[in-house]
């Protein structure tokens, strides 16, 4: 859908990167001409990530990295502007979630998902914006949110809690560096049916009709819906576009407040 050589020259680190939506990002941002980082703890992962894409001839490298430790995260830029002469955009896609009620939830659960989604958001865009503002076509930035962060997300107060803060996180940096051309916007996906979060939560559990049924085209999104609005607003064509929260979730949350 994108010419192929839509983010060729650009630098790409993505947290997260080597499995589910952050893989589906990677991979076509390689395909679309970008330098590749992926950045997350397993190391068996990573190494299948570079293997997948690297018998497709792709650049795409990996980095071993907990984003919930400053030191990692910002070792993991540094690895990436050593690796490929500089650092474009920045995708914080890392998450850690878990389902319980609110009452059950201990402070150290509590304290995991904040540390892994909104303080590993945080230093991701602290360490990458001196090389970011220095990027010859405007840094960029993207962090994966979701609307269950604006709407309350039962069962997962800290993720909404973490998801709310990202969002609010984006619009604060989106102002604070837009002098230095440096883009920053979330994206927030619905239900994504090709994902193991989503196989577990809805399938697994018999709900997949009806929560297929709470978006408003009746059907859950793909991992390459994400990506795509991924390559959108890292690419040449979103370049007006800053402090936006992109909903891509097939009318979901607007079917919850309207219906
Ligand atoms: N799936 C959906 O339907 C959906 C809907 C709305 C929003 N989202 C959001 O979309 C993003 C991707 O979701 P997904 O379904 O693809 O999730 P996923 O398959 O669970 O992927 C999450 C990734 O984060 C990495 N990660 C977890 N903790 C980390 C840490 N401390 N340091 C570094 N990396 C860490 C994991 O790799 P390691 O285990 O190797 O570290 C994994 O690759 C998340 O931000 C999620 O909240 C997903």
């Amino acid at each position: 859908m994108f010419t192929s050589d839509v983010l060729k020259g650009r630098v790409a680190l993505i947290t997260g990167g080597a499995g589910g939506i952050g893989f589906e990002i990677a991979a076509t941002y390689a395909r679309l001409g970008a330098k590749v980082m992926v950045a997350s703890r397993n190391q068996e992962r990573l190494d299948g990530a570079v293997t997948a894409l690297a018998t497709e001839g792709l650049t795409i490298q990996a980095i071993r990295t907990d984003v919930r430790n400053y030191e990692e995260v910002q070792s993991a830029v540094a690895t990436t502007v050593s690796q490929y002469g500089g650092l474009d955009i920045l995708v914080n896609n890392a998450a850690g979630n878990f389902h319980c009620p609110t009452a059950d939830l201990s402070p150290n659960g509590w304290r995991t998902v904040i540390d892994i989604d909104l303080n590993g958001t945080f230093y991701g865009c602290h360490a990458a914006y001196p090389h970011l503002k220095k990027s010859e076509y405007g840094g960029c930035i993207i962090s994966i949110a979701t609307m269950l962060g604006l709407s309350g997300w039962p069962g997962a107060a800290h993720a909404g809690a973490a998801k709310a803060g990202i969002i609010s996180l984006t619009r604060t940096l989106a102002v604070e560096w837009g002098d230095d051309q440096i883009r920053v916007n979330t994206i927030s996906p619905g239900p994504i049916g090709d994902t193991e979060g989503v196989r577990r939560l809805y399938q697994e559990t018999g709900r997949e009709e009806l929560e297929r049924k709470k978006t408003a085209l009746g059907r859950f999104g793909k991992k390459s819906d994400i990506a795509n609005a991924a390559v959108y607003l890292a690419s040449d064509l979103g370049q007006y576009i800053t402090g936006e929260n992109l909903v891509v979730d097939g009318g979901r949350w607007l079917k919850y407040v309207a219906a």
